[in-house]
């Protein structure tokens, strides 16, 4: 049987990385496209370390047609792409919008013209819970309305998934689902990889874990006047292995259809919503380390609560979450523990950079 190629576009990242390592264990031969804009090549040690396998890296940009080309001269036919590559940081994109869209349209607009040209069959696109801005009804489903973006990251999700499907009304023979996801947490159980947070993290986990550790001060919880059951607002956490897993069954989805042009969306959370505070207290009761924090005024551009509706990818792709919170936590705290110390050491001079 012919191998099952997936060209992974930002697949040295967090998502990008887990789903690498999950897509070789259902029996697919990922290769990795990447400019490592927001990721560290000790990734790619790791994901080999992890799965055994020599999978292939192509270092280069994929909203540059020469970069891509290359990939395709070289690995022959692609079964799938999967298209994570793409700047994700709100604050930013509202200072710096023109890179924003260029990155991230600039990166769809050439990887869809690469599954024309080179004939992919199937496509899945990394797409956020952002789109649906701050929802009437709750949970949200897929058929709510797309609301006017709060920021150019989030206008870059809602063009590039209109992109998609406007593509694929013209009769292009391409199958593709966007996987709409809520907000995902944790890391592998090797503790071998996990997120990187450049900087001071904006997203709450990896400042939970940051402060545990001491990198931070103290945690400020952005309000707690919300109209929630204990004023801090409320979010759909999903561990990062099951929202990898997620693309394996999107896959098999596109592979079940039989018609040669297909689209639909897809929300990938839990189901379920969960405070800030609940997060704070359940970190501290699966770690057993205290993190310091205060009530903090509201972040601009925060919504009180959402989560998803997660009865479509049930049914239809066959998934969904099966880690539990506390799993998710506590694989964060180990990846932040354990990439803490190579830090550590590194910065004291008795290690090269982690491999
Ligand atoms: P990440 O930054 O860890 O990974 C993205 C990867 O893409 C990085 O390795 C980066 O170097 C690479 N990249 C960026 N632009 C590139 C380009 N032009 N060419 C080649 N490589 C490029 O981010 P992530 O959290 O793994 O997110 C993956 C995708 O999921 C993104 O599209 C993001 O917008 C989307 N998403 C993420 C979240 C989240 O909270 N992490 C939520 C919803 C949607
Ligand atoms: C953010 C992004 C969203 C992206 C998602 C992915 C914004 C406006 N939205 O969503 O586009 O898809 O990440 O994970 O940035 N919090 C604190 N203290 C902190 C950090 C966060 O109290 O130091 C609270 C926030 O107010 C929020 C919750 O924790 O209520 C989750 O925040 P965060 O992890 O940043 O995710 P989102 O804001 O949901």
């Amino acid at each position: 049987m012919r191998a099952k190629k997936i060209l992974v576009t930002g697949g040295a990242g967090y998502i990008g990385s887990h789903t690498v390592v999950e897509l070789v264990r259902a029996g697919y031969e990922p290769v990795i496209l990447d400019n490592f804009s927001n990721s560290e090549r000790f990734i790619i040690t790791r994901i080999r370390k992890i799965t055994g396998r020599n999978v292939p890296l192509h270092t280069g940009d994929c909203a540059f047609r020469e970069d891509v080309a290359r990939v395709f001269r070289k690995e022959g036919h692609f079964h799938g792409i999967i298209h994570f590559a793409a700047l994700k940081a709100v604050e930013e994109s509202v200072s710096q919008p023109l890179r924003y869209y260029r990155n991230n349209l600039g990166g769809m607009l050439t990887m869809l013209e690469a599954a024309e040209q080179y004939r992919v069959p199937n496509f899945v696109f990394s797409s956020s819970c952002t789109i649906y801005g701050n929802p009437d009804k709750l949970p949200v489903r897929e058929n709510a309305p797309v609301r006017k973006a709060a920021s150019p990251y989030g206008e870059t999700k809602q063009i590039a998934e209109q992109m998609l499907e406007t593509f694929i009304q013209s009769g292009v023979p391409l199958k593709a689902v966007s996987l709409r996801y809520f907000n995902p947490i944790g890391a592998h159980s090797s503790g071998l990889i996990g997120e990187l947070p450049l900087g001071v993290p904006k997203n709450l986990v990896p400042f939970i874990t940051q402060t545990a550790a001491g990198l931070r001060k103290i945690l400020q919880v952005y309000g707690d006047d919300y109209s929630t059951p204990d004023g801090t607002c409320i979010r759909d956490y999903i561990h990062v292995v099951d929202l990898a897993v997620a693309h394996i069954r999107a896959l098999m989805y596109l592979e079940r259809k039989r018609t040669r042009t297909f689209y639909d969306v897809f929300n990938i959370g839990t189901g379920r919503g969960h405070s800030v505070l609940e997060i704070l207290r359940t970190f501290e009761k699966v770690t057993g380390v205290k993190v310091p924090h205060k009530i903090a005024p509201r972040r601009s551009g925060d919504i009180a609560k959402i989560y998803a509706a997660a009865g479509k990818a049930k049914k239809e792709l066959r998934w969904h979450a099966k880690r539990s919170l506390e799993d998710a936590l506590s694989s964060s705290w180990a990846w932040q523990s354990q990439f803490l110390s190579i830090e550590a050491k590194r910065k004291l001079g008795q290690s090269k950079s982690p491999s």
